[in-house]
């Protein structure tokens, strides 16, 4: 869950305990913190920092073992937004995942990625009308409607263009999914999706409408779900949906259950692949439905580290000023965040712990990564790696402050390369230009 930044250190797992529940991290005595065989010394070493790097052998285990527990009885379509490097991308598409963008832009990326058209579905609050028209030419499986205005634009567009748009409804099912206000999405009051009472009826007049074929129904209720309890209430509400739908005639054949699993931020486990499984099962089976789902967090979030230097230490080693900021990770600024923060350097070289603000040099309180987190002393140019920040973390990075997107390295089997180069200074104004009335 997201805890806050500031909870006592004493609560904070050790070093062991966090590796122990990351298969995909160990320490090595000579090489230190190592990612799937690769020293991320080296990687710092050759790159700088701040950096990001992705582990391409944990994405494809995760998704694996998602499918795996999921045994054919749901698609998994890898939402985006989550990660969209197009290295990411493939990995992910090669094990077997499809896509569920949010924008044009996504559309566009899963479509370079080689992610076929048949295999993504669009999501979404707000879709503009050139989207729609993006979608449907590519002919993608299913444009995810969240309100009766967005139906009536799809319904336009597509006729337009002689088409006819695959949709699928998102209810509302007004569940609290039990996680931090900023990600949760299942409730009435939220912005997202259709009242759970008004889908009967606007799905009834989609069925009349031109340019439209509703083929069924789509939920997402928040991210960083680790319970199921929420899980369960929504899709018996959805199965219920579904029932009542077809009782009334209507043809409903997919199910899409949105993504949310949560994943251990600290060394608690995450959501289990297994359970979600089940409670899919208990809520679906014997419905005759395609079911699928949208995952971000949990297939990518653990993938990703992103690697820093201590610029300085002041009032007496409290606290450390490290050069990556919440330029490129902002969720301890945004949510409360707790990220797990480990020394590069080999365990010989690790003293004592001792409790260190690690904040970065952005001119802004909240660029603080944590508070009194228990850490071994550390020294300027000391290399740390903030952890679990395959997502969300280089998709909102920004430029505040001008300062260059990081550069990303990918490691699969011993092997790295870059993915993303630094970005030179210039590149933050190539598009920028001073009007010719103020020269
Ligand atoms: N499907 C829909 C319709 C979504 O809105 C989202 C995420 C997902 C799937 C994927 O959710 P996931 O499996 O990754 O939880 N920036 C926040 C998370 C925002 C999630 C937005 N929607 C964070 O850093 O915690």
């Amino acid at each position: 869950m997201h805890a806050p930044v500031t909870d006592a250190a004493a609560e904070d797992p050790s070093v062991a305990a966090l590796l122990a529940a990351r298969p995909h991290l160990s320490l090595h005595p000579m090489d230190g913190l190592v990612l799937e065989d690769v020293p991320l010394n080296a990687v710092a070493e050759a790159l700088g920092t701040p950096a990001w790097v992705y582990g391409a052998g944990t994405l494809r285990r995760r998704l694996a073992a998602l499918r795996a527990a999921l045994g054919g009885f749901a698609l998994v379509h890898y939402a985006v937004k989550a990660n969209d490097h197009l290295a990411v991308l493939r990995v992910l598409a090669a094990g077997g995942a499809g896509a569920d963008v949010v924008s044009g832009g996504e559309l566009a990326r899963a479509r370079r990625a080689g992610i076929v058209p048949a295999d993504i579905v669009f999501s979404g609050v707000g879709k503009t009308a050139d989207e729609i028209r993006a979608a449907l030419g590519e002919g993608i499986a299913q444009l995810n409607v969240e309100s009766a205005a967005e139906l009536a634009m799809i319904s336009a567009v597509a006729t337009a263009m002689g088409r006819t748009a695959p949709v699928a409804l998102r209810v509302n099912p007004d569940v609290d999914a039990g996680t931090h206000a900023k990600i949760t999405t299942g409730l009435a009051e939220n912005k997202f999706g259709i009242p759970y009472d008004e889908a009967a009826a606007l799905y009834a007049h989609a069925a009349r409408l031109p340019g439209v074929r509703p083929v069924g129904l789509a939920l997402h209720i928040g991210s960083q779900i680790v319970t199921l309890g929420p899980y369960r209430a929504a899709f018996a509400r959805a199965a219920g949906l579904v029932r009542a739908l077809r009782a009334a005639g209507q043809s409903v054949t997919r199910m899409d259950c949105g993504g949310g699993l949560g994943i251990g931020y600290r060394d608690e486990p995450g959501a289990s692949p297994e359970a979600l499984a089940g409670a899919l099962r208990a809520a679906f089976g014997g419905m005759d439905l395609e079911l699928m789902i949208e995952p971000g967090r949990w297939l990518v979030g653990p993938a990703g580290v992103l690697l820093a230097t201590v610029l300085l230490t002041k009032a007496e080693g409290r606290i450390a000023v490290v050069d990556a900021a919440m330029t490129e990770l902002i969720r301890p600024a945004m949510y409360d965040a707790w990220h797990a923060i480990i020394p590069l350097a080999a365990p010989r070289a690790i003293g004592a712990p001792v409790p260190v603000d690690v904040v970065g040099p952005v001119c802004e309180t909240s660029d603080t990564f944590a508070r009194g987190r228990m850490l071994p002393p550390l020294v300027a140019g000391d290399r740390v790696a903030l952890l679990d920040v395959g997502a969300y973390g280089a998709v909102m990075s920004t430029t505040y402050n001008a300062r260059p997107l990081a550069p990303i390295a990918m490691v699969d089997d011993g092997r790295w390369a870059v993915i993303r180069p630094p970005q030179p200074v210039e590149e933050l104004w190539r598009v920028e230009c001073v009007p010719t009335f103020l020269e």
